[in-house]
């Protein structure tokens, strides 16, 4: 975009934080995919963050906000404007009694082992989920039958044209892989409400779910977690592994054969590759189940370099 080198000189005279500029965003997601950002702005914290995204809206300039990139398709036409990233910023705990606040750039699996230490359970479900605490509330992370709805009591957001608001577990609007948090309200920080309980027991559970994980999941690859939300009462993994597609392949990319409702890297994949694995999984589901499966992943960003 025109001006890019201004943004990122202008914003460095702002942001007490990083900025870098023509950044690969396949550096930056867990598949391993995207084009560059025109410029990437780590904040120093939360107040960093605000005074960026105020300086950044007052200039117009096209801002996304992202954290670990584990649930996030990057375009190989990269992201126009800039990137803030709030993964390895923001990310203080803080623990009285049985209650946790966190900063949204926490990483979700510091949280649930620093819960385990001080005998806090109610995160167990999410040991090995990487993202970062805002973004598992944004996208209201779950497994094993629990979900980030089921502890967190309310969060700090910031609305796009710079007020702050609390937002109780009812604002934050949860629902199944869905929240009230979007590009126009970002959450900040959260506070989390767990239970005591014997730390071994927490251990013995986190060891159980992580097992469960490891057998069932491609740990080990490049991907973005589940494809595709589960269609209400079904199991989107099971329905395309029953059609046969394990193993499909477009490019680099690849329908896992451990869970097929994973697209692994297989080391060169692009974003086009992976948009169009997820395209034909689509088809092929609607043609042949009558199925319409909905993404669960984002897809941020454009097609191809301008
Ligand atoms: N299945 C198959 N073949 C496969 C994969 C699964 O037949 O290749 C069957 C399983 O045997 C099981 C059913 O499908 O009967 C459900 O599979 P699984 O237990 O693996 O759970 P899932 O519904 O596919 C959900 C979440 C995961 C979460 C797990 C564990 C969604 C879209 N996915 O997966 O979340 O880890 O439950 O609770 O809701 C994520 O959101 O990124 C994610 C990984």
């Amino acid at each position: 975009m025109n001006g890019i080198a201004n943004i990122a000189s202008e914003l460095r005279a702002v942001t007490g934080g990083k900025v870098l500029e023509r950044v690969l965003m396949s550096g930056y997601t867990t598949m391993k995919v995207g084009g560059p950002a025109d410029a990437l702005c780590v904040p120093a914290d939360t107040d960093d963050l605000c005074k960026s995204l105020d300086f950044v809206e007052s200039r117009r300039w096209p801002c996304f906000t992202m954290g670990a990139g584990s649930n996030l398709i990057v375009g190989d036409g990269g992201i126009e404007g800039l990137v803030i990233l709030m993964r390895g910023t923001m990310d203080s705990i803080e623990i009285e009694g049985d209650t946790v606040r966190a900063g949204a750039g926490c990483a979700l699996t510091k949280l649930v082992h620093e819960a385990a230490r001080e005998g806090l359970s109610g995160l167990e479900w999410a040991a090995g989920i990487p993202g970062t605490l805002g973004g598992a509330i944004a996208g209201n992370a779950g497994a094993f039958g629990s979900d980030m709805a089921a502890v967190v009591v309310e969060a700090k957001v910031r609305i796009r044209g710079g007020s702050i608001e609390n937002w109780n577990n009812r604002e934050l609007g949860f629902a199944y892989r869905n929240s009230s948090i979007t590009a126009d309200a970002i959450a900040l920080d959260a506070v989390l409400k767990l239970n005591r309980a014997d730390k071994l027991e927490i251990q013995k559970r986190m060891k159980e779910i992580m097992e469960k994980r490891k057998a069932a999941q491609p740990l080990g690859e490049a991907s973005s977690g589940s494809i595709f939300k589960n269609p209400a009462g079904s199991s989107a993994g099971r329905i395309i592994d029953e059609l046969g597609l394990k193993g499909k392949k477009r490019g680099g990319a690849m329908l896992s054969h451990v869970h097929a409702n994973f697209i692994v890297n297989t080391g060169k994949a692009t974003a086009s590759d992976v948009i169009g694995l997820i395209d034909e999984i689509r088809r092929e589901v609607k043609s042949r189940r009558g199925v319409d499966l909905e993404p669960e992943v984002r897809i941020v960003g454009r097609e191809t370099m301008k």
